[in-house]
């Protein structure tokens, strides 16, 4: 796997980078411990960084600093480290790095780097000139260290999460797959159109043959997963590489979960939903004739390739699917992601999803947050029969979340214009039933305390819920 699911992230960098502030944001977002290393060092030394400089030389400093970053990095329990700017100068910090983290580099132009430093009382940050060598001499250091480079705090979670967001990503997919096994590569038939020949010639010599799953939830049923476990030729080195939706990266990701008893498995998603949500998180899923998603595995990609530019021929009915997931993730975490243009707006909330599944892998406790509003959406899909739309769902589902924390709508409103549906209100209720367990008349929903503060597990009286379940629906 890339993704760093119990190793310990550390980020390198130059001064001024902003280590120790993104490293601290990165620390919460994921549920880790942070260690800073020049604050260790400090603490060790009851002494500032000028002083120690100061008063014991730059040699005892990094002597120190060397001690502290290699007796971090063999801590078992994983964190989230920000090591010094000089710390990767060492051999045996860098050896420690190799084999103990996910090392990621967090870039800073020299001159912004210098304007941010400049006049701070850092020891190696008084003469430019100085400055600029020093960064000449490290910079090589850095980019043999790391295995991915970061501007903030959403790629250093993309890269812990080993999803890799960029436009025109589909062409480097030959690198993007780690390993070099063979790989099979699965889409359905639109997608295989559309993408498979560029997906083919990025893999080259590595793919030994491509499969097509049905397209829609018909990818997701034990036929045709039966029918792909048994084209498949891979041996326990191979890698599936799933390119299109939600439907062929559940079903090809459990075909990878299961297969040889797990193989290795890169999606490569094609629409919204599954750049911002499906694709992100290691779950995989088949349907049954009793419900969706009802079989299903654990199996974290080996990576996940988004290339936003595949979304250009995405038809407008998929679009406004994935924008239901993309106000969710703004909802939840406070901030008007939907605004961004497309590129950022993808990066943006596979960061957010990413960071959640790496709190909670196993979806055992915050990961539940993502279903807001998703109870009244399965109510109401169970209640037509799936005929309404995933995303119309969602958007109802949001509506009555909202309603339910007292929160304005306004934005879900403008943004996916909810239009009530009409299904059949006892079925919806019954169907509610059945998804949530209704304790002493009261459901247990996810809500929010104001935009990005989720609540999960609210009690809420039953004859609210139901009020607000009811106004969903057309009468
Ligand atoms: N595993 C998870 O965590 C998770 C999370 C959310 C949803 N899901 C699952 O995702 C599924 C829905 O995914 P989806 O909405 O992406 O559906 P999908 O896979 O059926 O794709 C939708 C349609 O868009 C077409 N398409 C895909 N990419 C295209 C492109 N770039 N240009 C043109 N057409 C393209 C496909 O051929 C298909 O017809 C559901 O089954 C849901 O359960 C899974």
């Amino acid at each position: 796997l890339v993704a760093a699911l119990d190793r310990h992230i550390a980020l390198i960098g130059f001064m001024g980078a902003g280590k120790s502030t993104v490293g601290a944001d990165v620390a919460k977002r994921i549920g880790r411990p942070f260690v800073d290393l020049d604050r260790e060092i400090e603490a060790e030394l009851h002494a500032s960084v000028p002083e120690i400089f100061a008063e014991r030389g730059e040699a005892a400093f990094r002597e120190h600093e060397e001690e502290l970053a290699v007796e971090a990095l063999a801590d078992p329990v994983p964190a989230v480290l920000a090591l010094g700017g000089g710390a990767p100068e060492s051999e045996r910090v860098r050896e420690s790095l190799r084999t103990r983290a996910l090392t990621v580099l967090l870039e800073i132009d020299i001159g912004e780097a210098w304007r941010r430093v400049s006049g701070s009382g850092r020891p190696l940050a008084v003469d430019e000139a100085a400055f600029r060598t020093l960064y000449e001499r490290r910079y090589p250091l850095y980019r043999e260290s790391a295995q991915a480079r970061a501007r903030d705090v959403d790629d250093v979670v993309l890269a812990a999460g080993g999803t890799h967001v960029e436009l025109g990503a589909l062409e480097l997919l030959g690198e993007l797959v780690p390993g070099e096994g063979p790989v099979a590569l699965v889409s359905d038939p639109r997608v295989a159109g559309i993408f498979g020949a560029d997906a083919q010639v990025a893999l080259g010599d590595r793919i030994v043959s491509t499969h097509e799953l049905p397209a829609g939830e018909e990818a997701k049923t034990v036929l045709a997963c039966e029918r792909l476990w048994r084209e498949l030729r891979l041996d326990r080195g191979g890698t599936i590489v799933a390119l299109g939706g939600g439907c062929t990266t559940d079903a090809a990701g459990f075909a990878a979960a299961t297969y040889l008893r797990g193989i290795d498995w890169v999606p490569v998603p094609t629409t919204l939903l599954g750049q911002v949500d499906a694709a992100i998180g290691g779950k995989t899923a088949l349907n049954l004739p009793e419900g969706k998603n009802l079989v299903g595995a654990f199996h974290w990609p080996a990576r996940v390739v988004v290339d936003p530019a595949t979304l250009e021929t995405l038809p407008e009915s998929e679009r406004r699917t994935g924008l239901a997931e993309v106000v969710k993730t703004g909802l939840l975490a406070g901030e008007p992601l939907w605004q961004l243009p497309e590129p950022d707006l993808v990066r943006r909330c596979a960061g957010f999803k990413t960071a959640i599944c790496l709190r909670d892998p196993l979806d055992r406790g915050p990961r539940a947050a993502l279903n807001l509003g998703h109870t009244f959406a399965h109510a109401l899909e169970a209640a037509a029969d799936e005929r309404v739309a995933h995303g119309d769902a969602v958007a109802l589902g949001l509506l009555a979340a909202l309603t339910l924390s007292g929160l304005d709508t306004a934005d879900v409103e403008r943004l996916l214009r909810p239009r009530r549906v009409r299904v059949d209100p006892d079925r919806a209720w019954a169907a509610l039933q059945r998804d949530k367990k209704v304790r002493d008349g009261r459901v247990a929903l996810v809500l929010l305390e104001a935009p990005g503060r989720p609540r999960v597990g609210v009690e809420v009286p039953e004859a609210d819920v139901r009020r607000a379940l009811d106004a969903l629906i057309a009468k």
